[in-house]
């Protein structure tokens, strides 16, 4: 079919040309947005799930609701490490600093004046210099040095100018379970503040399955800040959809036979829908699709995720740390109970433990319950499968 107009999208964080299956999540959001407008608490949201379901697109979906209501939104991602923690804060004072800047127009009124003063300041703090908000620093707030005193602070000033407005400020972060303890427990702590004190403030999340977790750990009252929502694989008709809709659009039509084997597949996740939807778009020569195109384009498609989706998290392990995932991929999709991969690796559950935590810090598997452990990565079994076949010495 004609390159050009191949309808899929593959690829982290791209937009898919049909969001299917997300509607909840998105009605959900709106209700936030709608009460939050007419000054009625809302409670925010938090958007779980494994690799490549949609958590990214989706949230930046939910940002755009927030965009159009003319919202003071941010958009951050979580890193690793102390230098993703440096990295996180100067991305936070930097953008809110910038989506602040809309509303220098409206200095005139006192709310919105103590805020931009507010965010000079805090971004100053951080040493964000060079984008002018016109405004004096207000050398009293947010700049104590402590995110979390800075924070509350924030959420006061741009909280109350925010409600004056009738708006609110969002603060969207992807990839949410690799901020460091203190910068997440000084979201939680201000998302629990602006709640009280009735503010317009909602940090929305995005992140892996053990992110509730983690949530949890920082403050235990955590679980009733945010309405938790898992996104995963999608319904057979979203599914189908996600194939048929886009194809149609440019003139493709599917046999029935060639639908099954993409929707089989693809296990019905949203990563691999695009990249099998891609690749039937590239090896078919004429529509409707027939059950050999769709063969040809799960071989090219599956080529594909072995050369990128995968290796690129299977790179990223150590040795050891790949001895541990073999060993967790003879129980497929999982999870797999650790005492039974301590067995298998013979050694000691306590002995793994650390091996564990490194694994799950680099988001590769996660607990889905205490004394389990899961891939982050759907099919990411099958792949090692795949891989020790090609090269049978490689344990
Ligand atoms: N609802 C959906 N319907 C169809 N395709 C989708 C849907 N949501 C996402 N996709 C597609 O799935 C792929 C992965 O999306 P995205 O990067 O948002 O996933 P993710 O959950 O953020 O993954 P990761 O955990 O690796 O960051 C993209 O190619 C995107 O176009
Ligand atoms: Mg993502």
């Amino acid at each position: 079919m004609e390159a050009a107009l191949n309808p899929y999208s593959p690829g982290s964080g791209l937009q898919p040309p049909f969001l299917a299956g997300r509607e909840g999540e998105i009605e959900a959001f709106d209700l936030v947005v709608a009460r939050t407008e007419l000054s009625r608490p809302a409670r925010s949201m938090v958007l779980t799930g494994l690799r490549g379901v949609g958590k990214t697109v989706l949230l930046n979906r939910l940002r755009g609701i927030a965009e159009n209501h003319n919202w003071l939104t941010i958009r951050l991602e979580g890193r690793p490490g102390k230098a993703g923690t440096q990295e996180f804060r100067k991305d936070f004072a930097r953008e809110l600093q910038i989506a602040s800047r809309r509303f220098s127009a409206l200095k005139g009124k006192e709310p919105v004046l103590q805020f931009l003063r507010t965010v000079s300041s805090f971004s100053a703090g951080i040493g964000i210099t060079g984008i002018s908000l016109g405004v004096e620093r207000d050398p009293m707030r947010g700049a104590s040095g402590s995110l979390d005193i800075d924070l509350r602070d924030l959420v006061d000033d741009v909280g109350a100018a925010m409600r004056s407005l009738r708006k609110g400020v969002a603060v969207f972060i992807d990839e949410m379970q690799d901020l460091d303890d203190e910068t997440l427990s000084a979201f939680v702590t201000a998302q629990h503040y602006a709640g009280q004190r009735e503010l317009p403030f909602f940090v929305v999340g995005a992140g892996l399955p053990n992110l509730p977790g983690r949530l949890a750990e920082a403050r235990s009252y955590a679980e009733r800040l945010f309405q938790y929502r898992p996104i995963g694989k999608l319904a057979r008709n979203d599914a189908e959809e996600s194939f048929t809709v886009p194809a149609g659009r440019v003139g493709g039509k599917f046999e029935p036979s060639a639908l099954e084997r993409l929707l089989k597949a693809s296990g019905h996740y949203p990563y691999f829908i695009q990249e099998f939807g891609s690749a039937l778009w590239e090896v078919a020569i004429d529509t409707p699709f027939t059950g050999e195109d769709a063969e040809a384009a799960v071989a090219a498609g599956l080529r594909r995720l072995d050369a990128g989706f995968f290796p690129s998290r299977w790179d990223r392990a150590t040795p050891r740390e790949r001895d541990y995932m073999n060993a967790m991929a003879k129980d497929g999709e999982g999870p797999s109970g650790t005492g039974e991969i301590a067995d298998r690796l013979a050694r000691k559950a306590t002995s793994l433990g650390k091996l564990r935590a490194e694994l799950v810090a680099k988001g590769l598997i996660y607990s889905p319950e205490y004394g389990q452990v899961a891939f982050t990565v759907p099919g990411m079994a099958d792949f090692i499968e795949r891989q020790n076949l090609e090269l049978p010495n490689s344990g």
